[in-house]
């Protein structure tokens, strides 16, 4: 319900719109724009979408001016302490926390539904011996559509609510199979008597004749990293999701488009940027040299995994990792370059008393943290967005299910400004 409006007049034709304002729960309201193009004859232009609220969203919220981040209303620092990544899925898809019976039910749903099909395995055979995992993560994504298409209901509440089990369930095995190929292992299958993350080390980290048992610490840093990354409202990727979804495309491939985005360094694939930017770096007595760099308007180089275009104070997951980055540190036997943490540790410190990165509200954002665990957890550089695309599932397919399930829901199909040439005529190609 509305209980005012903004009023939008052009002032060439004198003409008006009253645009009902509407107010979520928190955060600053907005007013829609639905009637303006039939109003004024204009459409509005908002590039890179920084003004403009896709849909309406029950799942997360996120106040980047005050470092704010609740899913379904619980605040991250709560579901990071108490939480695990399991149950944080149930939380977004379901929107309450679940009962001690619900939980193990789901768990068992999940787990049921883990595997991947056989003839999968073929698929990773056509990849190259140093294929980039995360190319391998999207093409596996698109190709699951091929194997649930024929039972695939998505306007069938059951339907959907087995869709997101099988996806949830089935990225830990796609990614350990992503690393195995790479690693010139054997695939391995999932375990339903583990739980979740550790039946992802057990598929990942196993050896063949050897027994595995996973550190509960390394399990522990594994689960907490993906209860961070496991949704964050309408970002990039989670937005590529809900565009395909809307075209009722498959769930499958809406992930595996949505995994796409999330690959670049602009967005996920920033934790790998950040290794590779501290490996750059070298020692710390080289940071001056990059921070100088990242501040040249003439140099294209950034501080990865500083700034963010919501969080203008301080990423709450950052917080919470960074904590965890020392435990991990000072805990686990193969952080074997305890350099990297303290160059990543004195990087953050100069960025942060320097005037150009106050002045932009730049701050270590969870991805400058996170890569850190990652490598202290033995997981290889190329392998973290592939990390970050399985935790953030949770996220997709929870918006891809509020998506279908919106009352507003109808194709996504934004306007344009259009700035190229004026209608001319075809010149043939002897007279050009
Ligand atoms: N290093 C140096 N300068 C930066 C950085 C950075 N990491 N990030 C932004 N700036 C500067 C820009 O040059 C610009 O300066 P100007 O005003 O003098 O022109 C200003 O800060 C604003 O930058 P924008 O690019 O307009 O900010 P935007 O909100 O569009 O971008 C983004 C946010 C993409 C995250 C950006 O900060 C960035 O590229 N960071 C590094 C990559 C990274 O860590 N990405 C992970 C994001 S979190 C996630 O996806 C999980």
């Amino acid at each position: 319900m509305s209980d005012h409006t903004v009023t939008i007049s052009d002032s060439a034709s004198g003409k008006s719109v009253e645009c009902p304002v509407y107010k979520g729960t928190y955060g600053a309201p907005v007013f829609a724009i639905k009637d303006v193009p039939g109003e004024l004859g204009m459409f509005t232009l908002d590039p890179g979408f920084a003004a403009t609220a896709s849909c309406r969203s029950a799942i997360t919220y996120l106040d980047g001016e005050h470092g704010i981040l609740l899913h379904r209303g619980y605040p991250i620092e709560q579901l990071a302490e108490h939480s695990t990544y399991l149950e944080v899925c149930y939380l977004l898809l379901h929107g309450e926390l679940p009962t001690r019976e619900e939980f193990e039910a789901y768990e068992r749903s999940v787990e049921e539904v883990a595997h991947v099909h056989e003839h999968i395995n073929r698929f990773y055979q056509g990849y190259r011996y140093d294929a980039h995992p995360m190319s391998m993560m999207v093409g596996v994504l698109g190709a699951m559509a091929s194997y649930h298409h024929h039972n695939l209901d998505i306007w069938d509440p059951e339907n959907r609510e087995l869709t997101c089990r099988r996806i949830i369930g089935k990225m830990p095995a796609i990614a350990a199979k992503c690393y195995r190929y790479l690693q010139g292992l054997p695939f391995t299958y999932t375990d339903p008597t583990r739980h979740h993350v550790e039946n992802f080390m057990q598929m990942m980290f196993s050896r063949p004749n050897v027994e595995y048992q996973a550190d509960p610490k390394a399990v522990r840093a594994l689960d907490l990293m993906m209860i961070l990354h496991a949704d964050h409202e309408q970002n990039a990727s989670t937005s590529t999701v809900r565009l395909a979804g809307s075209a009722e495309s498959s769930p499958y491939a809406a992930v595996a488009a949505g995994a796409a985005t999330l690959w670049g360094k602009a967005h996920g694939g920033a934790n790998e940027a950040v290794l590779h930017m501290l490996y750059e770096i070298g020692d710390k007595k080289n940071i001056e040299k990059f921070v100088a760099r990242a501040k040249d308007k003439d140099d294209n180089f950034r501080l990865m995994g500083f700034g963010h275009r919501v969080y203008k104070n301080y990423d709450p997951r950052a917080t919470i990792i960074r904590q965890a980055c020392h435990d991990v540190v000072d805990n686990m036997a193969s952080s074997d370059e305890p350099w990297l943490f303290e160059t990543a540790m004195a990087l953050e410190e100069i960025a942060l008393k320097d005037e150009y990165f106050i002045e932009r509200k730049l701050y270590p954002n969870v991805d400058f943290y996170s890569g850190i665990i990652l490598k202290a957890l033995g997981i290889p550089l190329s392998m973290y967005t592939v990390m970050f695309a399985v935790s953030r599932a949770a996220g997709w397919i929870a918006q891809w299910k509020e998506l279908m399930e919106d009352p507003e829901f109808r194709i996504g199909r934004p306007r344009q400004l259009y700035v190229g040439p004026e209608k001319r005529d075809y010149v043939p190609i002897d007279q050009r």
